[in-house]
């Protein structure tokens, strides 16, 4: 994967500057691919989760090998299907849908919105009722069961804001049974993000499994389970489960009900599919540290000072892996925050301005997550294939950019 792009570094660097963010669209591919094809005996549906990475021609990338879309915001929902996802693959989540959002989102005609409290559930009722529709919709059910992962990216135990709890389900989807223009057609659960152990998503499908089968038993016409995202991946070495025993669980749970399985992947997809390309700008050796500064910083890569995030490194000298021996160093932004790091204590050469270094593992949550801070212009996104094509699909942002809402009134003053 690494060696089809890294041979044509130094031009695409050349093109394209730095920081940089790459894709390697044929891994999205084989990741797609490699899930979809564990539950080939079933009907299924891969929702992409956008969150992960939102840009246009990724998502249209996706889109083209039949991937559905799990969205939490209208300007998600709007992306993908400017991406061309058919409304029928586009799920809404989210504890925070707006009204007009929800508006929207039943008109454009979507596969079915995830409720996640009563009070949404009744506006959801009150939207479509002046719409005069009956809206598809389904319940995020809060297992309550600890993922094992960053707390910040844990989601489905009961001290999380997330979903309503079995009890309160039963009762929801009850109601919704009865209502004109609510219609209940799904069942889901996400317990969280980067999750290593299938321990976890297994007692969570069986509890809501168990739940999917009594509400089916009393007449509720549920016909999908949407068992959300989480699928980790390795960072460092980290020993991640089978997707075949991940998918076998699944089916396991389900045998004898028809139901389309529905997976929210995001990180899974799109996470070891991308790398953040920097430049070296200095070295810079203090009493008790040696740092390494680059022109990257927290505000394209986020990850690793807000979760304590690992992503590994690589350096590129001249066109070729720099293998050589080194010393500890931090690897840190030009942000004015001693939080703006993006490697701790890695074992790098010694390095010269102009070196490139590469943060892999950066395809998920890392430009979706990117920010102006410090008046720092975004990244410029490329992609690649296996074949060695190669195309831009982010420019990077400009100075004009940042400004130009704020330029107005600037004049307006003057
Ligand atoms: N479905 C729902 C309802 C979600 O909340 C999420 C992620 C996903 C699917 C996709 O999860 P994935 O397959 O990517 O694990 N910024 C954090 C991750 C936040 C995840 C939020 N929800 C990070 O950089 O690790």
């Amino acid at each position: 994967m690494e060696q089809s792009f890294f041979p044509c570094i130094n031009e695409l660097i050349g093109r394209f500057g730095t920081p940089l963010y790459l894709y390697d669209f044929s891994h999205i591919t084989q990741q797609y691919h490699a899930l979809k094809d564990e539950f080939a005996a079933r009907k299924s549906l891969i929702a992409y989760a956008l969150k992960a990475n939102s840009n246009l021609s990724l998502v249209a990338h996706l889109a083209r090998l039949g991937s559905g879309a799990d969205c939490v915001s209208l300007g998600e929902v709007k992306r993908a299907l400017l991406a061309g996802i058919a409304p029928y693959k586009i799920i809404f989540s989210g504890v925070g849908k707006q009204e007009y959002e929800i508006r929207e989102a039943l008109k454009i005609g979507i596969l079915f919105l995830n409720v996640e409290s009563e009070a949404e559930l009744l506006c959801v009722e009150k939207v479509a009722c002046e719409l005069g529709i009956c809206a598809r919709i389904s319940l995020r059910v809060n297992p309550d069961i600890d993922p094992k992962t960053h707390p910040y990216i844990s989601t489905g135990l009961s001290e999380n804001k997330f979903g309503v709890s079995i009890d309160e389900a039963k009762r929801l989807y009850l109601y919704a049974h009865k209502s004109e223009h609510l219609e209940p057609v799904a069942i889901h659960f996400h317990i969280g993000s980067q999750i290593l152990s299938l321990e976890p998503l297994a007692q969570s499908v069986q509890k809501i499994a168990a739940l999917l089968r009594s509400l089916l038993a009393i007449g509720l016409p549920l016909r999908f389970f949407d068992v959300g995202g989480g699928i980790g991946i390795p960072y460092k070495n980290e020993q991640t489960f089978a997707l075949y025993d991940y998918a076998q669980m699944i089916l396991a749970n389900l045998s004898g009900l028809d139901v389309t399985i529905i997976c929210e992947p995001g990180r899974f997809i799109v996470g070891n599919s991308g790398f953040l390309v920097c430049s070296v700008l200095y070295e810079k050796i203090t009493q008790s540290k040696r740092f390494v500064i680059v022109d990257g910083a927290m505000n394209d890569l986020l990850r690793p000072t807000l979760y304590q995030a690992y992503h590994d490194v690589m350096v590129w000298r001249n066109g070729w892996l720099a293998t050589d021996n080194g010393t500890a160093c931090d690897v840190v932004g030009p942000i004015c925050e001693s939080g703006d790091w993006l490697a701790k204590d890695v074992v790098l050469p010694p390095l010269q301005s102009g070196d490139l270094i590469v943060f892999k593992s950066a395809g998920a949550y890392g430009m979706a997550m990117a920010s102006n801070y410090n008046s720092r212009e975004r990244a410029a996104e490329v992609a690649f294939d296996h074949t060695g094509k190669i195309w831009q699909i982010r420019e990077r942002e400009s100075l004009q950019n940042l400004w130009a809402l704020e330029l107005p009134f600037l004049q307006a003053q003057n």
